[in-house]
């Protein structure tokens, strides 16, 4: 029973996890025409990667206030609570909302307000991850990593980067992760998901990070596979995100169980649920029917995440403890 297991989820975009009714709800409020943005299923309409972004903008844009984004924060903390998850992270980017005309400090205040009412209504415990939109260019995300050095913020604890991944070489990137790394964030990027093994080898070398967005495109190279198990690079694999977006053909054939009997440590996560339609307590219990993954194993996975998860010591003790409770 995977309700029962306690999970954790350390790569999910703030935007693309919007319920589709707030969306709705909100573009009401502020006169947003959003005409073709839905499909029938409960969730957003889009056909390849580049209207997968198209789609994720329009969602955006229905957020204006500050208010908007406690919302946003509170209704998808609280569904994880709902789901048996006891810590999360958040990618935000204020780069997106910028382009909305909403200063940073509406965007981080109104996610922290939403995350912290979460926690105190459910236990959760959530943290964010500033994270640069890679199609924007290394500028933009170099002050973003700037920002993040000069104003420092408990609830921002990690760096990350975003967006399509063939464009701008992780090179360009390097100065960036440095500042961030120096700052005391935790960082991770998107890597080995649109591109392949090079991409993952890019981001280890190039950036330094121990945890990788995606990184599942490893397992086409057995060389880097013994690499990130030899290294303890933690994946933040999204099945169904990689599914949807064509990827794999179906979970039963998404490398998550190879990777792990590979010796790689993996993490479960949803990446933007509604978009692809899932959950988190969906992804697990999904990879647990088909790749054979009894409760002690997610638990392990969710061990694994705690570990790998930008926090303080004594945060990452009460949760490791709450889960040996369980
Ligand atoms: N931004 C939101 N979802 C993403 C994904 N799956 N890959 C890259 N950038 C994203
Ligand atoms: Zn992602």
């Amino acid at each position: 029973m995977t309700a029962a297991v306690p999970k954790a989820e350390l790569h999910c975009h703030i935007e693309g996890a919007a319920p589709p009714a707030l969306v709705r709800r909100l573009a009401t409020h502020h006169g947003i025409d959003l005409d073709g943005l839905f499909d029938d299923r409960g969730g957003y309409a889009w056909h390849d990667f580049a209207s997968f972004l198209d789609a994720y903008g329009r969602v955006s844009s229905v957020f204006r206030d500050r208010d908007d984004f406690r919302a946003l924060a509170h209704a998808y903390f609280t569904s994880l609570a709902a789901e048996g998850a006891i810590y999360a992270e958040v990618f935000m980017a204020p780069d997106v909302a910028a382009d909305h005309g909403i200063a940073i400090g509406d965007y981080v205040g109104g996610l922290d307000q939403g995350i912290a009412e979460a926690e105190a209504e459910t236990g959760i415990v959530g943290r964010m991850i500033l994270t640069g939109v890679r199609h924007l260019g290394p500028d933009r995300v170099r002050a973003l990593a700037e920002w993040a050095a000069a104003n420092p913020h408990p609830r921002i604890t990690g760096f990350g980067l975003a967006g399509d991944e063939t464009l701008h070489h992780k090179r360009h990137f390097a100065d960036t992760f440095a500042i961030a790394r120096t700052a005391g964030l935790g960082i991770t990027a998107h890597a080995g998901e649109l591109d392949g093994p090079d991409s993952v080898r890019a981001a280890l070398d190039h950036l330094g990070v121990k945890r990788i967005g995606h990184g599942v495109r490893a397992i086409e190279d057995p060389a880097l596979v013994q690499r990130l198990a030899d290294e303890g690079i933690v994946l933040e694999l999204c099945p169904g995100s990689n599914v949807a977006l064509g990827l794999y053909p179906d979970i039963a054939g998404h490398p998550f169980r190879r990777l792990m009997d590979a010796g790689v440590r993996v993490t479960i996560n949803a990446d933007d649920p509604p978009f692809f339609h899932t959950s988190l307590g969906q992804e697990y219990a999904v990879l647990a029917e088909a790749h054979a993954l009894d409760d002690a194993a997610l638990t392990a996975i969710t061990r694994t995440a705690i570990e790998a998860a930008f926090v303080d010591e004594a945060t990452r003790q009460r949760l490791l403890a709450r889960l040996d409770d369980a």
